[in-house]
């Protein structure tokens, strides 16, 4: 595309093309999926760390949705936009137990289509095209295109550092709030984290929310990852810190991650502010849920035995993985902060550049896509301040795999 003499778009739809939301590393990815590791086939494969999925409990999960297949002809019609009330009540108990460790209602949550949908409808209610949203980094890459590409805002990252294992503290949150150029409206945090798969504590969440309250902002709260943690620390929900969370602040959670559903787009908001619900649910007819998946998904949560026997199933393969990947990046020297839950783990590869810089970065993660076939997320997707940081996701891949792609990276490392 090249002006709009030659192209049928319009302006913001060669936007669109010109800066791609999708990153070089997913680009990569698609182009190297067809030549993907297989341990007979193409041992020497492509291995994709790169995205956060748990592929490793498709098999569990695929056989038990088959059972709620002979889907009620009512879910082929039109319903709430924001799910069904049926689906919804469904989630609400299943979440109330399982997420959100407090009773919530079905009218305080809208379902659409993935978590990603929920943050861009959420956050065009929450603040206006030119407004800041605060992000602390590392941070899940996804944010940028969720927040900046249709609701035109500006995430002004509150960069934590190595030096003390990036940990976010209300002079980081007021010294990017006192810094930014634009009007701040929300904060937005993740936990567990992505990318370094840590859990935060109660007494952590109360502090960001009694930050944001000082503040005067919005707090929207990505519980993605709430049910897949395997480490030491339990997981708490930003819901439970208190009987009321307010007007202020926000809860989302999906199907994506901890169910490894991320083709269905089911995601989830979690608000008490009755303003905030009715403009989402204005928003919602162009991001719902299909009825088909509502039923399905409905269906599922309500299978208690089913459920208890699912997270126990996972959380205990997640360990594992992690396990073995820890110890397989020790034997080849990498480094990376300790991980209670999420996917991931947050390598320190800053001593294999071959100078401090996202330059060398780059020229590194090329290196390991081109010589060892493995994809790993570079820090700067991240938005990591300092250069030489890779995310490695542990759940999308078998654990042979997660050991090639391991000690194939250690051998271009050690080249
Ligand atoms: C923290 C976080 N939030 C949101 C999403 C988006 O999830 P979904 O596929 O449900 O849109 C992801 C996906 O990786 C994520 O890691």
């Amino acid at each position: 595309m090249t002006g709009p003499s030659t192209s049928t778009l319009s302006l913001r739809g060669r936007q669109l093309i010109d800066q791609p939301a999708i990153a070089e590393y997913i680009r990569a990815h698609f182009q190297n999926a067809a030549e993907a590791w297989d341990a007979k086939a193409r041992p020497d494969g492509y291995i994709a760390l790169c995205i956060a999925e748990n592929r490793g409990m498709w098999e569990v999960l695929r056989p038990q949705l088959a059972n709620y297949r002979d889907i009620p002809a009512r879910v082929l019609g039109y319903d709430a936009m924001t799910g069904a009330l049926e689906f919804r009540t469904k989630l609400a108990a299943f979440m109330s137990e399982r997420v959100l460790g407090r009773r919530v209602e079905a009218e305080q949550l809208a379902a659409l289509a993935g978590a990603g949908a929920v943050l861009e409808v959420l956050f065009y209610a929450l603040a206006d095209p030119g407004d800041g949203v605060l992000v602390p980094t590392p941070s899940y890459a996804g944010f940028w295109t969720d927040l900046e590409t249709r609701d035109g805002l500006e995430i002004v990252t509150v960069p934590c550092a190595s030096e003390d294992d990036f940990r976010l503290t209300p002079a980081r949150l007021d010294a990017a709030m006192a810094e930014a150029t634009v009007p701040i409206k929300a904060l937005l945090f993740t936990t567990p984290d992505n990318p370094m798969g840590r859990v935060y504590t109660r007494a952590q969440l109360l502090e960001v929310l009694a930050w944001a309250e000082g503040a005067g902002v919005h707090v929207v709260f990505d519980e993605v990852y709430a049910l897949s943690v395997f480490g030491e620390r339990p997981f708490v929900s930003a819901a439970s810190l208190r009987e009321r969370l307010g007007p202020w602040a926000h809860v989302i959670w999906a199907f994506s991650k901890d169910f490894g559903a991320s083709g269905l787009r089911c995601g989830v908001l979690v608000s008490e502010n009755p303003e905030v619900l009715a403009a989402v649910d204005a928003l919602s007819y162009w991001s719902a849920c299909s009825g088909d998946t509502q039923y399905l998904l409905g269906e599922l949560v309500a299978d208690a035995d089913f459920i208890d026997g699912y997270i126990e199933t996972m959380r205990a393969r997640l360990g594992q993985a992690y396990a073995e990947v820890h110890a397989a990046l020790a034997g080849i020297g990498v480094h990376h902060l300790p991980a209670d839950g999420g996917f991931f783990v947050l390598c320190d590869l800053r001593p294999f550049l071959d100078e401090p810089s996202f330059a060398a970065e780059h020229r590194l993660w090329r290196r390991l896509l081109d010589e060892a076939r493995v994809n790993l997320t570079p820090g700067a997707a991240c938005r990591v301040a300092e250069p030489g940081f890779f995310r490695l996701c542990y759940a999308s891949e078998p654990v042979e795999a997660l050991r090639e792609a391991v000690a194939r990276v250690g051998r271009v490392l050690a080249g």
